[in-house]
């Protein structure tokens, strides 16, 4: 396997090192690059097995799955943080997403999720500090005949107006 190439700027310059993985989950991540390293492409499904097992790619994980695949540590984190799906810190108990899609952008999406987002007061991926509710944006529900559409949590609500989705969002304990 090639050595990683050195990373021409570090992530976050400002930041405080991150810990190193616990051993258990170490472990299981060389458990799950190895059962993908020899596969093309292997990078997403590593990051969806990760995202799936932990709810999250946890920081520390980057340079261990860069470092394994030949990669850039920016390569992975890029990769991690393009895709809205995965999460670098873990989401809250209920998850309130809002389709910011064509159909539903049509139908105001995006004054609604300014609506929400300032009841809220919370921007895009982030968590109230309790840990309840994270907010996310979605890309298509496949409700967009009711656009605009959101989902809490597994229910989806078409025609959603900020006075209902504040009103799931405050029932979500
Ligand atoms: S565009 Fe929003 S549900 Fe399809």
């Amino acid at each position: 396997m090639k050595p990683a190439p050195p990373d021409p700027v570090p992530l976050r310059p400002n930041a405080p090192p991150v810990p190193p993985l616990d051993p258990a989950r170490a472990e299981r991540l060389d458990d799950i690059i190895a059962r993908h390293a020899g596969q093309e492409g292997p990078l997403l499904p590593i990051l969806h097995e990760v995202q799936a097992e932990w709810g999250m790619i946890p920081e520390a994980a980057q340079p261990v799955i860069a470092r394994a695949l030949g990669l850039a540590r920016a390569e992975v984190h890029g990769v991690v943080s393009f895709y809205h799906d995965f999460r670098e810190a873990p989401a809250g108990r209920h998850v309130l997403r809002i389709c910011r899609a064509e159909a539903c952008q049509a139908m105001g999406a995006d004054a609604l999720a300014a609506r929400v987002q300032a009841a809220l007061g919370l921007d895009w991926h982030a968590t109230t500090p309790d840990g309840r509710l994270t907010l996310e944006p979605v890309f298509c529900l496949g409700l967009c005949a009711c656009a605009p559409a959101a989902q809490m949590g597994d229910r989806l609500v078409g025609r959603a107006t900020p006075e209902r989705l504040v009103t799931l969002a405050g029932e979500a304990r």
